[in-house]
């Protein structure tokens, strides 16, 4: 038995913002954004909520599997930005959809939210305790951002990714291969946003929630050295090669990273996809949106083997080698 991903889905925003329409509201430019990041434009919400788009890429991720709500076993959504503290976005989504045999619950792993989410859902199956989930990257960081701090706010974007992932005995495709997850908390300051105020009659000086704050450049060295030494890693456990690789699907922050990292493995930068150019950095739904792009534009053959890595905030990272 192996354990797939039988379909996928995504869901943006109605909304485009550009480059310009930016530079029209605060002190920037489409020159400045696109040559330090490669984004051009970015969905954000107006009406849509986490929920709303996670609930409508997790439908087209099942009409695209051919799997039934109420046959789904577990739903999990990776979102550092759901609509409420509870209910979770994951039974948001378990009740718009109507997925009512489902355990749901979300995991805050920041970018490498949904990563976090293949790996718990690979485990479970593995474990035999359900045969099927739905695993979903969700965010609406624009509001989590600070509009007036134009080094975080114009790289940032909202929407929601989701695959469906079921044992198969398909005999063609070894799905999952191989997968690992890691953590840096002794740096998570780089990268951090304060929520809710405390106000309870103990907290003399209850600190005000804050929005997400970010040294740049640390990310950054994190990324460039973190994620190729962690694909490295899944590689080697898995017996594999860079060259046996189709496509590296990365969290898409900035083409820079994404440039630093196909250096850095020898891999010429056609074999990895980018959305960040229309999407932004959408934090955890970036690697499922980007899954999904390639996905619906008929770019993956079964028996195509590709590599999918998340990093970000906490620190996190979270790579994994399948066979479509
Ligand atoms: O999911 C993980 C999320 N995090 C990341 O992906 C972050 C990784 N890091 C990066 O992508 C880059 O560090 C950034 C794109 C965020 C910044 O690029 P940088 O080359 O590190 O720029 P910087 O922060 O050193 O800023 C350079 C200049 C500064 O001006 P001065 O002090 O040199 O005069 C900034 O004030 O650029 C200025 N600046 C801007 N100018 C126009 C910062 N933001 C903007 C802006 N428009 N939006």
């Amino acid at each position: 038995m192996s354990i797939r991903i039988m379909g996928t889905g995504s869901c943006l925003p109605e909304n485009v913002v550009t480059n310009d329409f930016l530079s029209t509201i605060m002190d920037t430019s489409d020159e400045w954004i696109s040559s330090r990041t490669g984004i051009r434009e970015r969905r954000l919400v107006k009406e849509e909520t986490t929920a709303s788009m996670s609930a409508e890429a997790a439908k087209r991720a099942l009409t695209d599997a051919g799997i039934q709500a109420e046959d789904i076993d577990l739903i999990i959504v990776g979102t550092l930005s759901g609509d409420y503290v509870t209910p979770s976005t994951a039974c948001e989504v378990q009740a718009a959809i109507g997925a009512v045999n489902a355990v749901a619950f979300d995991i805050n792993a920041a970018c490498s939210g949904f990563m976090y989410g293949v790996s718990m859902a690979y485990a479970y199956m593995k474990c035999g305790m359900y045969k099927n989930a739905l695993v979903i990257g969700a965010e609406t960081l624009s509001k989590v951002m600070d509009w007036n701090d134009r080094s975080t706010c114009v790289l940032f974007g909202d929407g929601a990714g989701a695959a469906v992932l079921a044992l198969s005995e398909d005999e063609k495709s070894l799905g999952i291969i191989e997968l690992e997850q890691g953590a840096d908390g002794s740096k998570g300051m780089v990268l951090a946003g304060r929520d809710r105020m405390n106000n309870n009659p103990l907290v003399t000086n209850p600190k005000e929630p804050g929005y997400v704050q970010m040294d740049g450049q640390e990310v950054y060295k994190f990324a460039v050295t973190t994620v190729p030494e962690s694909i490295n890693r899944v590689l080697d456990k898995a017996q594999l090669k860079v060259e046996d690789i189709k496509y590296f699907l990365l969290h898409q922050a900035n083409i820079r990273i994404i440039q630093s990292v196909s250096k850095r493995l020898k891999v010429p930068m056609e074999s990895f996809p980018i959305s960040l150019d229309h999407c932004g950095n959408v934090s955890a739904a970036s690697v499922p949106i980007l899954l999904d792009e390639v996905n619906k534009k008929g770019m993956l053959q079964k028996g195509d083997k590709i590599v999918m890595s998340g990093f970000g905030g906490g620190l996190t990272w979270g790579t994994c080698v399948l066979e479509w």
